[in-house]
Parts: structure tokens; C-alpha cells; sequence
């Protein structure tokens, strides 16, 4: 059955280790590409594709992501008293509206997997999207608005995809395929962080979900996987044997891979350079820079 996406789930909780010291104070996800912290870009992405309820699946220690989305009565009186028009409609593009967003907490990080189930009862028996805010995409239409658009021609679970090198194959979910219509695949099984010699593909899953409620069900009953975690790969395969319909959308754009540092600088530099304000004198920079290595 297809129906409508206006649900999101955004996996939050985990502790960003590969960001200390910065993290230790504040969650990975308010760390900031050029101005807008990280999660901003998921957020944008998620409403640019009918996303009208946003679960963030959260832990201790991310309080100032709470806050974050908080109305700023305070900053906008001084703003609107000087005058600064242009800014106070940026920060206006970034409210959020009451009763849009839940907060869910995940005791335990027994993985993302674990994470999703955590906001079951808010999602009830409706088709979700799930957004790794580590992955930022670059397109012009954005990611998941792509899939969406996918998903109201075929409907099923779909996961956004693209190929990597072979010896990335192992830091991600495997998609195992079975068809190629365009940019639609057919998917049959997937494996999550295979070893190359046992990858079905070079076909990975990058975060974005379009998901059926059944998935719920599964995740319940779901064994530990890859690393010791429930994994949210592992029900979609379960979903995938069983016959049930499973795609992988390969998205038009660029993936940043935020969750490592090399990733979040090449976002950084790449965003910048996008904009007006900056590009110039950047690309002056980065031009000596690099001419002086
Ligand atoms: C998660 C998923 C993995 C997926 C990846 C995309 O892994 O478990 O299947 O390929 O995100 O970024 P993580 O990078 O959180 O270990």
C-alpha cells in the first residue's frame, strides 16, 4: 500500500567519538558546516520532501540539540531593534513549528537498529523515513525528496545507495541486487559492513530510509549483528528474503560522509565555495594553500 511520508526519524544518540574534544560539550550534530550546524541540513532536506513530524532519537549530553530548536524570542527583539532583517529571516527559516518535533530517548546505544525501534509508538502503523544526519547531500533536488517521489510510483522500503570503492565495501550496508531500472534497483538481500570477499555488490547503503511499519515488527524480534548492535540493515534484509519489496534509489548528488573528519572539512570547503559571500576569498586560499604543498 503507498501512502503518504510525513514522518521522520533521526537517529541522534550516538556519542561522536571521532569529534573529541569538541564533543564532549556539544553533540556532533550542532557542530557547524560554514553556519548552519549539521543537523539543520537533514532538517531542510526532510521538509523539502513533505516531512511534517520529526523524531530525533536522542541520548544524555544533547540537551543544546533541544535547544537548538527552540524559539529565540530574545535574539530576534535585538535583531529586529538593529535592523538586521536578512539575518532574523534566516533564523525564521529554522523554526519549527510546536508540536512538530518529539524527543525519544535511547537508554542504551545497542545501535541504529535500536535507535529506530526506540520511536515506534510515534510512528503506529504509518511509512517513515529514517535521516543519518552524518550523511549531508549535496543535489539539486534534494535526497530524500528524490525517493519520495520514487516511493509514490512503487512504494515498498527504500534505501538511498550508491557505489564505493572496494575497500569501503566494509563500512557499510551491502545491497545485493537483483534488477537495475535507471536509478531503481531491485534488492534481494542486503549484508551490513561485509567483508569484500563476501560483499554481494559494491552497492552501499547511504542514510536515507523510506520505511514500511513492518519494519518495526522485525526490529523487535531482531538478534544482535555486525558489532555486536541491532541493525536496521538486518530487518530490511529480513523484509528483502521474505519477498517483501526492497529498493535501492540511487540518488542524483554528492554525499559528504560527515561523520569523519576528512568528510565534514570537504563539506565545509565544498558549501563554502557554494556561496557568494565567501567563494572568492576562498578559493584565493585554497589555491596558494595548495600551491605551497
Ligand atoms: C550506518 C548503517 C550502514 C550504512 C551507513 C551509511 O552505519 O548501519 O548500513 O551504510 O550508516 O552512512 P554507520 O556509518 O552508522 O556505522
Amino acid at each position: 500500500m503507498k501512502r503518504k511520508v510525513t514522518k521522520a526519524i533521526f537517529p541522534v544518540a550516538g556519542l561522536g567519538t571521532r569529534f573529541l574534544p569538541a564533543t564532549k560539550s556539544i553533540p556532533k550534530e550542532i557542530m557547524t558546516l560554514v553556519d548552519r550546524p549539521l543537523i539543520q541540513y537533514a532538517i531542510d532536506e526532510a521538509r523539502a520532501a513533505g516531512i511534517k513530524e520529526f523524531i530525533f532519537v536522542t541520548a544524555k549530553g544533547k540537551g543544546a540539540l533541544e535547544d537548538y530548536f527552540d524559539a529565540a524570542p530574545e535574539l530576534e527583539k535585538a535583531l529586529r531593534k538593529k535592523g538586521k532583517t536578512d539575518l532574523l529571516k534566516e533564523l525564521r527559516a529554522t523554526d519549527m513549528e510546536s508540536g512538530a518535533i518529539a524527543y525519544i530517548r535511547q537508554r542504551e546505544a545497542l545501535g541504529l537498529g535500536h535507535a529506530v525501534w526506540c520511536a515506534r509508538r510515534l510512528i503506529s502503523n504509518e511509512p517513515f523515513a529514517v535521516l543519518l544526519p552524518d550523511d549531508v547531500i549535496s543535489a539539486d533536488k534534494p535526497c530524500l525528496q528524490q525517493m519520495v517521489e520514487q516511493y509514490a510510483e512503487t512504494g515498498g522500503n527504500m534505501v538511498a545507495t550508491m557505489e564505493v570503492k572496494p575497500e569501503e565495501v566494509s563500512s557499510y550496508g551491502i545491497l545485493s541486487v537483483t534488477q537495475t531500472d535507471g536509478r531503481l534497483l531491485t534488492v534481494d538481500d542486503m549484508v551490513e559492513k561485509p567483508a569484500l570477499e563476501d560483499a554481494p555488490s559494491k552497492c552501499a547503503v547511504i542514510g536515507r530510509y523510506i520505511l514500511e511499519p513492518t519494519i518495526m515488527n522485525r526490529l523487535k524480534d531482531l538478534k544482535q549483528g555486525n558489532g555486536g548492535e541491532i541493525q536496521l540493515t538486518d530487518a530490511i534484509a529480513q523484509e528483502a528474503r521474505d519477498g517483501g519489496k526492497v529498493y535501492g534509489y540511487a540518488f542524483e548528488g554528492k554525499r559528504y560522509d560527515c561523520g569523519s573528519k576528512a568528510g565534514f572539512l570537504k563539506a565545509t570547503i565544498a558549501f563554502a565555495l557554494e556561496r557568494e559571500d565567501l567563494k572568492d576569498d576562498l578559493a584565493d586560499f585554497i589555491k596558494q594553500t595548495a600551491a605551497g604543498l
